[in-house]
């Protein structure tokens, strides 16, 4: 079983479904409202528990009820929550989402998810150690991310960089991380002045594109590859990216080779959009392998 340490955020969604988004000073009636987990660490740990890896997650939530249900929900889900904990006094993080127009806006306000210090993380290093591959993403501070991709590379842990939201990342952390997977926009940040073409091939087997309908781009040291995504009706694309990014780390840590594991990373990710919400569609792993 893969075993996979995912250090990053965990929030509450709080969803609004609204035929239409409104512009700068308009007021628009929406349809629904809910309030679902996410965080793109805690929808990372859950992607992959249902992917069948032993998940460790890192994290800190508020001392409210929010953060209550979400550590239930990552027990709900098979993820270990001993390196989860409260802060007193502090909001959980709260993401604030609109569904509209075949697509989402996120306003992230990260609360709890700003505690996830180095101290914090050192606290983990067991659960870093023992992992097969661990994740990062980056709604947790920039400080953080650079020491974990310092203590990956110390302990000879793979380190699969998930640089979302988008804000520049320095070389060294480029370096240390075994993989980056940027979606478009995110890579127009780290690579500011060059083309993708040229961001790829400086970066072999490394960096891994993700376009959504159109599929992953990576070069693989000879030549630019890409891997077509799966056409589905989709619902909510909120997630998709998370159960890329854990399903792909599921696979590597399996020992499948990259093509073959972007395939089925591709695969869950096309699942997770069907059903609402960023967990809601987060498939099992035989969905995964029947569908593909
Ligand atoms: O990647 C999707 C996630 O981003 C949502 O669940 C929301 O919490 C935001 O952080």
């Amino acid at each position: 079983m893969a075993k996979i340490t995912v250090i990053g955020s965990a929030s509450m969604d709080l969803v609004v479904t609204s035929s239409k988004r409104p512009d700068k000073g308009e007021t628009v009636l929406g349809e629904s409202f809910k309030t679902v987990p996410g965080g793109k660490g805690a929808n990372q740990a859950v992607a992959a528990a249902r992917l069948g890896a032993e998940v460790s997650m890192v994290g800190c939530v508020g001392d409210d009820a929010f953060g209550k249900a979400i550590i239930n929900n990552f027990k709900e889900n098979g993820v270990s929550t001993t390196n989860v904990e409260p802060v007193t006094g502090i909001e959980s993080g709260t993401a604030h989402i609109t569904l509209a127009e075949g697509d989402n806006s996120i306003i992230v306000v990260k609360g709890a998810n700003d505690f996830v210090t180095p101290e914090f993380v050192k606290k983990a290093m067991d659960a870093i150690r023992d992992a097969d591959i661990v994740l990062v993403q980056q709604e947790i501070p920039e400080e953080t991310v650079e020491y974990v991709s310092e203590v990956c590379q110390e302990q000879g842990v793979p380190l699969l960089l998930n640089p979302a939201p988008a804000r520049p990342i320095s070389k060294d952390v480029m370096e240390r991380a075994a993989y980056i997977t940027p979606n478009e926009l995110e890579a127009s940040v780290l690579f500011e002045n060059k083309d993708a073409q040229t961001a790829l091939k400086e970066y072999p087997n490394k960096v891994f594109i993700t376009e959504g309908k159109k599929g992953v781009r990576y070069y693989d040291g000879e030549k630019e590859i890409l891997v077509p995504s799966y056409s589905v009706q989709a619902v909510d694309t909120t997630g998709a990216g998370d159960t890329f990014n854990a399903a792909f780390a599921v696979a590597i840590a399996e020992g499948k080779g990259l093509k073959d594991s972007v395939r089925f990373a591709n695969r869950a990710a096309s699942l997770s959009v069907t059903k609402f919400g960023a967990q809601g569609g987060m498939p099992k792993r035989e969905e995964v392998e029947e569908s593909l």
